[in-house]
């Protein structure tokens, strides 16, 4: 497990993004695994400045983590508007390469399915990961076991009350969402983890420190080979 420690989040995802510019550019058919939430942002930002210097994401794929259930995609706190937002509309991915689960699926069982072929299709290149205060990737949220494959889950009151700033108030945020399972992003063949803040920094304690636990899914992470953890000075402060 590398951990790369950054003065602030700009320089952080500077360093992310040249990571995946690499990837980008090095392999045929690249496929980008995507996370959303307020930590990627400054890492797309920084993708979309590269693409205006000539990056081109016309032969990459995307598979996005999860997204919200009951939420369309036109909703402005979608997953899939997010990625609209902050990435997909200002490159030239595209629009039949981005894939992320359909939160408003009539049958939920079924998109996860069809999620999971997707993905079977797609083996991701390089997994691009925040982290809950809770330590979840994805919404794979701690609990008594781990799913590996796509689905349903409960979102923890801790997810809950977070993304509350999203929607302005804790009774609009939906209370499940369909999430990637564990064995994708355990199959990547790089991934990246990135934090930011002293409110990350025990949940990046125990997912880098800690024994592997499913009450802490990010310390699964540890039996990957090539895992990145990548933090700015607040989240990595009490890893010294
Ligand atoms: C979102 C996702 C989540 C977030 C996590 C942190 O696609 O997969 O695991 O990465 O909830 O969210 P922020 O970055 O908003 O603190």
């Amino acid at each position: 497990m590398n951990i790369r420690v950054f003065e602030n989040p700009q320089m952080a995802a500077v360093y992310a993004a040249a990571l995946v510019e690499q990837v980008i550019q090095s392999v045929r058919n690249p496929v980008l695994g995507l996370a959303t939430g307020s930590t990627p942002i400054p890492l797309y930002e920084s993708l979309v400045s590269f693409h205006r210097q000539g990056l081109s994401f016309a032969h990459v794929t995307t598979l996005n983590l999860d997204e919200y259930v009951g939420l369309s995609a036109d909703h402005p706190q979608s997953y899939h508007h997010f990625m609209n937002e902050h990435l997909f509309r200002h490159v030239d991915l595209p629009a039949e390469k981005r894939f992320l689960p359909n939160g408003a699926a009539p049958d939920l069982a079924l998109e996860c399915e069809r999620y999971d072929q997707i993905i079977r299709e797609h083996p991701i290149d390089l997994q691009i990961l925040g982290i809950g205060l809770n330590g979840h990737i994805g919404f794979n949220e701690p609990d008594v076991a781990l799913k590996a494959n796509t689905h349903v889950v409960t979102l923890a009151r801790d997810t809950i009350e977070a993304n509350a700033r999203f929607f302005g108030e804790q009774e609009r945020v939906p209370t499940e969402a369909i999430t990637m399972g564990l064995q994708p992003i355990l199959m990547a063949k790089k991934v990246l983890l990135l934090a930011f803040g002293r409110e990350k920094a025990n949940a990046v304690l125990s997912a880098v420190r800690g024994d592997v636990r499913t009450y802490s899914p990010a310390s699964i992470l540890q039996v990957h080979p090539n895992v990145t953890f990548i933090l700015d000075r607040e989240a990595a402060h009490i890893l010294e």
